[in-house]
């Protein structure tokens, strides 16, 4: 199966974008035939800095290394390495009813977020998505619930495209994990965790031990003492027991009865601990992959070559359904 995703380049990747997508990609890079690339034209729709932007790309790329993904398997490129994207973007929004994007969730937070800065990219961001998705033909995109409405436009456009042009695109569906799909922020675990917010509220997969303790020890936690899950009662002890079940493999059950009677502090403790263990592979490579500059650069030669082949058949097939050759 065709799979498609991927990640702005901007801010650090925390561990909201690790639970909800890249570890469902690692899971899935094996049997399927795995797209994921680092999205930088989505990123120029909220302020960024011109001079940071490769320098972020470059980090995500060692960032998708160091956590698993496998070169050779997965195909791991640039966005605006395929000039496809923008293209079929541009296609897409000549069929995409506008009133499908100004409902869209993301649009609404971030026109009030950026009030000062409302391009029409921020509108239109969902369509390119939509491209990204369908230039590959992907049956499934793999990511964190707050991509869900923008993978449900993506099957709209698509079978608009179908009905107007002929079948071409298949409606691809969401893939999400049973839990993690919403990771919340550690200061306030009402909001999800988010790159752009107070780096506390966030776990960066490349924190450092005492960064990541602190953290949690400092975490939200709710009035009461048990560690029970309870997403509407206890909404910060259940998104650490989330983070805890799913570190460890153990059911948020198991880790109930092993934390009986044992009170905030020492879950958060013991938390803090699976943590920095967890993750400590990840900051071994990521050191290992910062000294070998010239590799990153082959990975996403080589990947823009093999994506170009796939988005470059879509394209001739999606001018000629649509009359422009
Ligand atoms: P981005 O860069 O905001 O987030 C990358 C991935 O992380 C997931 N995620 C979370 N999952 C669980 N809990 C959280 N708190 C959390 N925060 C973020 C996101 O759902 C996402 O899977 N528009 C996309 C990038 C994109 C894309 C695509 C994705 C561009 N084109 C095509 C899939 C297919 C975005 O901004 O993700």
């Amino acid at each position: 199966m065709r799979i498609v995703s991927g990640i702005q380049p901007t801010g650090q990747i925390h561990l909201g974008n690790y639970l909800g997508a890249i570890k469902q990609w690692i899971d899935l890079q094996n049997e399927n035939e795995c797209v994921f690339f680092i999205a930088d034209l989505h990123a120029l729709t909220t302020p960024y800095e011109t001079k940071l932007l490769q320098k972020s790309i470059t980090e995500k790329v060692i960032a998708y290394l160091a956590a698993g993904l496998n070169p050779d398997k997965a195909i791991i490129f640039k966005q605006s390495d395929v000039k496809e994207h923008t293209e079929l973007a541009w296609l897409l929004n000549t069929i995409c009813p506008i009133g499908e994007l100004e409902r869209m969730t993301q649009y609404k937070d971030k026109s009030k977020k950026y009030k000062d800065n409302i391009n029409a990219g921020l509108l239109t961001y969902p369509v390119l998505m939509s491209a990204d998705i369908m230039l590959y033909k992907a049956m499934a995109v793999p990511t964190g619930k707050d991509q869900e409405q923008h993978v449900e436009l993506t099957r709209t456009i698509a079978r608009k495209f179908n009905q107007r042009f002929g079948e071409t695109f298949p409606e691809p569906k969401s893939m999400m994990p049973e839990y993690g799909a919403k990771l919340m922020s550690l200061t306030d675990p009402k909001k999800k965790m988010s790159k752009s917010d107070e780096p506390k509220s966030c776990i960066f997969l490349f924190d450092e031990p005492e960064v990541i303790t602190k953290k949690i020890m400092s975490a939200e936690t709710d009035s009461g003492k048990d560690v029970l899950y309870n997403i509407t009662k206890k909404p910060g002890i259940s998104n650490l027991l989330v983070i805890y079940s799913l570190l460890t493999k153990k059911s948020i059950k198991e880790i109930e009865i092993e934390f009986k009677d044992k009170g905030y502090g020492e879950f958060k403790k013991s938390l803090a601990n699976v943590v920095v263990n967890y993750l400590e592979p990840f900051r071994i490579k990521k050191k290992e992959f910062e000294t070998r500059d010239s590799y990153v650069k082959e990975i996403l030669e080589k990947g823009q070559a093999r994506a170009r082949v796939i988005a470059e058949a879509t394209m001739k097939e999606v001018r000629e359904k649509m009359g422009i050759i």
